[in-house]
């Protein structure tokens, strides 16, 4: 399969990032959630915050990558039959996807360093403080971090529910293309 979209099919490399970034998202969530529900004293709370924090700033490059590797390429397009209403929110729904992913570990990283903490990447070693002490604007940063794991929260179940509609009740091939074992037919009157 070619590494780089098409006009009717996601490509290997968007793939990869698409389905990677869901999946450090989703272990994200678990890590945080799952912590205060260790005892006390459990070792395994300073390495959900080890293994939380690390992925987190590992996320930004890799979102980075994604939206410069998206931009540069052939946006695949929407058959001709999607709504106009439809591609304004799939439209919608991404960019703001690309910004909480962007937002997420700047926030968590600001809120931390501005908490006084370190952020360790993996326990090979400490990421540089960019920031002085500052109990304010790590608040600032720490209310971010919240509200926007809450949007992200929504945007992912929008998101899915529509990936499944269109897949289901649409009958099309909209979830089918970002999943590798596909062979598309020419799209009728495409758009976007
Ligand atoms: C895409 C990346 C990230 C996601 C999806 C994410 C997600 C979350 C979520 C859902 C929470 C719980 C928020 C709440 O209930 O108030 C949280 C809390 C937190 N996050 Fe992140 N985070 C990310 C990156 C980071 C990074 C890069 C850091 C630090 C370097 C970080 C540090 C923290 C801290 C310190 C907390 C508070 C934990 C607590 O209150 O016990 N996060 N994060
Ligand atoms: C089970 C979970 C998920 C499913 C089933 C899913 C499904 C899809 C599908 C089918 C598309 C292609 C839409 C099209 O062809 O126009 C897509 C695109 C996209 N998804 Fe997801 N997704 C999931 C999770 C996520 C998560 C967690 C994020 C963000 C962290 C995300 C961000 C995006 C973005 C930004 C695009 C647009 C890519 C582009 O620029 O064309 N997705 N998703």
């Amino acid at each position: 399969m070619q590494a780089k979209d098409s006009s009717s099919r996601y490509g290997i490399l968007s793939m990869l990032f698409h389905w990677s970034i869901a999946t450090l998202f989703l272990v994200q969530f678990y890590l945080i959630k799952r912590r205060p529900y260790l005892p006390e004293d459990a070792p395994e709370r300073g390495l959900y915050m080890l293994l939380h924090k690390s992925i987190g700033v590992t996320l930004l490059p890799i979102a980075l990558a994604f939206l410069i590797w998206r931009l540069k390429n052939l946006r695949p397009r929407l058959p001709g039959h999607i709504k106009p209403h439809e591609i304004f929110l799939a439209r919608t729904s991404h960019t703001l996807l690309y910004a909480i992913m962007l937002i997420m570990p700047i926030s968590g990283y600001l809120m931390s360093t501005f908490f006084g903490g370190t952020t360790s990447f993996f326990g090979l070693f400490n990421l540089p403080m960019l920031v002085g002490q500052n109990e304010a604007a790590s608040a600032f940063f720490s209310s971010m971090h919240t509200i926007g794991a809450n949007c992200f929260i929504g945007l992912a179940i929008f998101h899915i529910a529509a990936a499944l509609k269109h897949h289901f009740v649409g009958k099309n091939d909209i979830l089918r293309r970002m999943l590798p074992a596909y062979n598309p037919s020419p799209l009728e009157g495409e758009k976007e």
